[in-house]
């Protein structure tokens, strides 16, 4: 199979590279690009030493696939092109999520909405993606009626720049605190803010969850949160079935799904390099309605929230068409 992977160099694209290792895919070919600043770097991947090139339309022609690791302006001038030389996109940006022709896919959820011939394939958010992994076994078993969380999200969900700033601030501290900082800081919104005071992120968070779930009109309230943490990200979520079941018909369901569920919750620093998703301090809240429950959720952002879904995705694409 000969992928391409645009945004090569980007903290997404580059755990995708590593992550290629670890696939069950064939690959025969492998091209790297990002911009024009990073053309000629040479980089490490499982294939052995590759180059950067720049991302053009010359990038494309004979792929098979080819991965969008870059922002949605990007995605959205270059899918087009790939699609145009009939390479298959699967992206990562938020472009293409909620287009009606095009499948939003979390394989262990809705693989099956995966047809044939689709040329675009989107990735979801890295909330969304642990968290439609830890809630369908509820919703398929028990129904859901309403979802509440808040997000704990670490500073490499922000892309690589946000990263650097982060190594700066430890680097520099103690220095003079500003807006916007990371370290020892928490920002109370990601993304622009509406006009009804909703952030890009959590608007993202209830269309997507809405879309993977089946649940156009699933009633959903959203906070989204940067927390000063390098990777993993973390959610408090609460939710209301539709039938009572006990927490221990939950866990079993959940781990039936195949969510590591512990009394504990999940704890961003051992969550960097893991491919699951876990839930941790599940309870029922005896003090609020009928049917609530409350758990605590985290996974590894770049993989399970980014470049492993994108790579389920693109096995069960090749060994389903
Ligand atoms: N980070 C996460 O946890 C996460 C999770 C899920 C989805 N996503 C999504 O995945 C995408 C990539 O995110 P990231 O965090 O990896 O961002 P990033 O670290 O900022 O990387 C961006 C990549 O895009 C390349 N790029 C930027 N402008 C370009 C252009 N005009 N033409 C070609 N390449 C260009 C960059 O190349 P240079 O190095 O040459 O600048 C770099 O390789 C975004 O859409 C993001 O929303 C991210």
């Amino acid at each position: 199979m000969r992928i391409g992977i645009a945004g090569a160099t980007g903290i997404v694209g580059r755990e995708l590279v590593s992550l290629l290792a670890t696939s069950k895919l064939e690959v025969t070919e492998l091209r790297l690009s990002a911009t024009t600043r990073s053309k000629g770097i040479m980089v490490a991947t499982p294939f052995g030493k590759q180059n950067i090139t720049e991302l053009n339309a010359d990038f494309f022609p004979g792929l098979d696939l080819c991965f969008f690791c870059v922002s949605a302006s990007v995605s959205e001038k270059w899918v087009p092109v790939a699609k145009d030389q009939d390479v298959v996109a699967i992206d990562n940006s938020s472009c293409y999520r909620l287009e009606d022709d095009v499948p939003l896919i979390v394989p262990e959820v809705n693989g099956e909405h995966l047809g044939q011939g689709e040329m675009i394939i989107a990735n979801p958010n890295c909330i969304v993606t642990p968290l439609v992994v830890a809630l369908n076994p509820v919703k398929n078993l028990f129904g859901l009626e309403e979802l509440c969380l808040s997000t704990y999200q670490s500073v490499s969900g922000a892309g690589q720049k946000a990263l650097d700033q982060l190594e700066d601030e430890i680097d520099k501290h103690p220095g003079p605190s500003r807006d916007g900082q990371f370290l020892l800081n928490v920002l109370g919104s990601i993304g622009s803010i509406d006009s009804y005071g909703h952030s890009q992120e959590e608007i993202k968070i209830i269309n997507e969850t809405r879309k993977i779930l089946d649940l156009p009109d699933l009633p959903m309230a959203v906070t989204a949160a940067r927390v000063a943490v390098k990777r993993g990200h973390c959610q408090a979520v609460t939710f209301i079935t539709k039938r009572w079941a006990s927490t221990e018909e939950i866990r079993k369901v959940m781990e039936a799904g195949g969510i590591i569920v512990t009394d504990i919750p999940p704890q961003p620093l051992a969550l960097g390099g893991s491919d699951c998703v876990y839930a941790g301090r599940l309870r029922e809240n005896k003090e609020h309605r009928p049917r609530s429950y409350s758990l605590w959720v985290g996974a590894d952002n770049l993989r399970k929230g980014a470049a492993l879904n994108a790579l389920k995705i693109a096995e069960e694409w090749w060994f389903h068409q």
